[in-house]
């Protein structure tokens, strides 16, 4: 049976402070439905279209002073709203299962809470740019300590946003769990220290019941 929250396709999003897991979450929870013989989008952000694709870079490599809150609000967005309109919209319009590894709440939590005070901005920008939000989106909580840990085996040349420190995540961890709070319909948080596998379990579990709704 299809699921009321949408006409068409299935979004999930999952989301999470840097080291969480949501990565190696997003690339699972597509293969449990492709096992179910789902056709499934497996996306990310920034990111996810040609042309985001060519942005990301400028985001998330670099120093941190290399953008104003504000500039690399309407960066993501723009990147944003090339993924929405050449990937995911005409995915879910086809019918097929979306699987985004970030999306708006990362916006709304990163420029709009923790790095400027643009909640309201990011909201309205994407109401009028018509940027569907997700039928469901996983909060995947971990500890900023125990996440910096996970983060160590994979540094690479996209280190910007960690390069704003313990604080920046500690700040980004409590304003996504308030943004869960004000969203209990859409928002699961999903408690990460728990080994992968059941992590996987639960995130596929919370998945099917919102697709069955
Ligand atoms: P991502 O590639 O998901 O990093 P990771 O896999 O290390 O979690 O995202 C890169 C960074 O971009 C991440 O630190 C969060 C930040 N970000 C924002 O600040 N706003 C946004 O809208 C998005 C999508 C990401």
């Amino acid at each position: 049976m299809p699921h009321s929250t949408t006409s068409a396709g299935f979004f999930v999003t999952l989301e999470g402070i840097d080291g969480c897991g949501k990565s190696t979450q997003a690339k699972l929870l597509a293969e449990a439905f492709r096992s179910l013989g789902k056709t499934v989008v497996a996306t990310r952000e920034p990111g996810g279209s040609p042309g985001a694709e060519e942005i990301r870079p400028l985001l998330v490599e670099g120093h941190k002073t290399r953008w104003l809150p504000e500039t690399e609000f309407l960066l993501f967005t723009a990147a944003r709203f090339e993924h929405f309109r050449i990937v995911i919209g005409p995915a879910l319009s086809a019918g097929k299962i979306v699987v985004c590894d970030r999306y708006v709440d990362s916006t709304r939590i990163y420029q709009g809470v923790v790095r400027s005070d643009l909640r309201r901005l990011v909201d309205l920008l994407h109401e009028r740019l018509g940027i569907r939000p997700p039928d469901l989106t996983i909060l995947l909580d971990l500890d900023p300590e125990m996440a910096f840990e996970r983060r160590q085996a994979t540094r690479s040349s996209e280190m910007r946003f960690e390069s704003f420190g313990k604080d920046f995540q500690r700040k980004a961890r409590q304003a996504f769990l308030g943004l869960a709070n004000e969203n209990p319909e859409r928002i699961k948080v999903i408690d990460a220290t728990r080994a992968l596998e059941i992590v996987a379990q639960q995130v596929f579990e919370a998945a099917l019941e919102k697709h069955r709704e």
